[in-house]
């Protein structure tokens, strides 16, 4: 699909995205924009050297792409200035790659973080309710009548949640399920983020969080910074998970972690799939069946280790976590700007550089 055929820069963007605000945005550029509508899903580094071809200034690409030595060989031979995932993580792209051959990279962060926070919210709450399996009981034609023992779960108040990697996300998801469900935190940054600390801390017009709750006479809630990831996986029931991946975030959760945890725990992974060691995982959970998980995110997606989609005891959903209307709008603009930016010569809106 081509928009602006005399465009004077050519803008590829690998997947049709949503709107038209970010088209519009680069042809009022004079960009020609070029969407590869080809029904794979996932396209190889070979497809995408075919759509770069020998003229590209710019490219909007995936985080299910390969961004490496050779696209960027590739684009800067082609003229390229910029790519921009469509995504806020990066793992898929090798920035020094990208700097080597001097194309500027840019990411989408800020407008998916409470549509990323929310989607953690909701499976927290879908496993602790098992509203799942209640589902899929009502549609079996199971359900003869209310029983008190029928699908019992937990109440989050007063229990507590867990967050590991408190950047944005991290922390958007803890005020949900601070001050929506009323539950104890305790948080575990690696970089020592310190986004956390000012809702914690910060004050509700004069009063802090919990002279607040007292006020409005509810039951104060506790926090705590803890000085070690173990530590939330020990005293947490609801732990979710929110770094980076990288080579210090490989397999965080893994055999000895999921251990430490309670049996009765619940594991939220909006992060990146490889975060947790996925075999371990599904071992966890066949000899824990009171231990939950809400997963949106698979060590080798699109594929799931083999037993997990048995297991009565894990949600699954298919990376959906940024999947707002108006957050998918808002970061296909927000990946526009980075490419026009860069390609127009002013700075990349958004560079995890920075
Ligand atoms: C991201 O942005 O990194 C998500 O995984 C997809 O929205």
């Amino acid at each position: 699909e081509v928009w602006n055929p005399n465009g004077k820069y050519r803008v590829i963007s690998t997947k049709p995205m949503p709107g038209t605000r970010w088209i519009n945005l680069l042809i009022e550029q004079d960009c020609r924009v070029e969407i590869c509508t080809q029904k794979k899903t996932i396209l190889s580094v070979e497809d995408i050297i075919a759509l770069i071809g020998d003229k590209c200034d710019g490219v909007i690409g995936q985080l299910t792409e390969d961004w490496g030595d050779t696209l960027f060989s590739a684009l800067s031979k082609a003229g390229g200035k910029a790519f921009s995932n469509m995504a806020v993580g990066y793992n898929n792209v090798d920035v020094n790659a990208a700097t080597k051959y001097g194309v500027a990279v840019g990411n989408t962060p800020g407008v998916l973080t409470e549509t990323t926070a929310e989607l953690a919210a909701s499976l927290s709450l879908a496993a602790a309710r098992r509203i799942v399996e209640a589902d899929e009981f009502m549609r079996a034609g199971l359900y003869d009548g209310w029983l008190p023992h029928l699908f019992v779960g937990n109440l989050l108040k007063g229990q507590t949640v867990g967050v590991i990697g408190a950047g944005r996300i991290g922390s958007a998801y803890a005020r949900m399920m601070v001050e929506g469900f009323k539950m104890n935190l305790i948080y575990y940054d690696l970089y020592q983020s310190t986004r956390l600390e000012k809702f914690v801390t910060g004050m509700y017009g004069s009063l802090s969080y919990g002279q607040f709750l007292k006020a409005s006479g509810e039951q104060p809630v506790t926090w705590k910074r803890a000085s070690s990831m173990e530590e939330v996986l020990r005293e947490a029931d609801v732990i979710s998970l929110h770094p980076i991946l990288d080579k210090t975030t490989y397999h965080l959760v893994n055999k000895d972690s999921l251990a430490v945890m309670k049996k009765e725990a619940i594991l939220v992974n909006c992060s990146r799939g490889p975060v947790i060691d996925e075999v371990a995982l599904v071992e966890h959970l066949k000899q824990n069946p009171m231990f939950r998980v809400g997963l949106d995110v698979f060590e080798d997606e699109p594929y799931m280790k083999p037993g997990l989609s048995e297991m009565k005891n894990a949600i699954v959903v298919p990376h959906i976590a940024s999947a707002s209307k108006w957050t998918r709008e808002g970061m296909a603009t927000l990946a526009a700007l980075n490419v026009l930016g860069k390609v127009k010569g002013y700075p990349v809106w958004s560079d995890p550089n920075r």
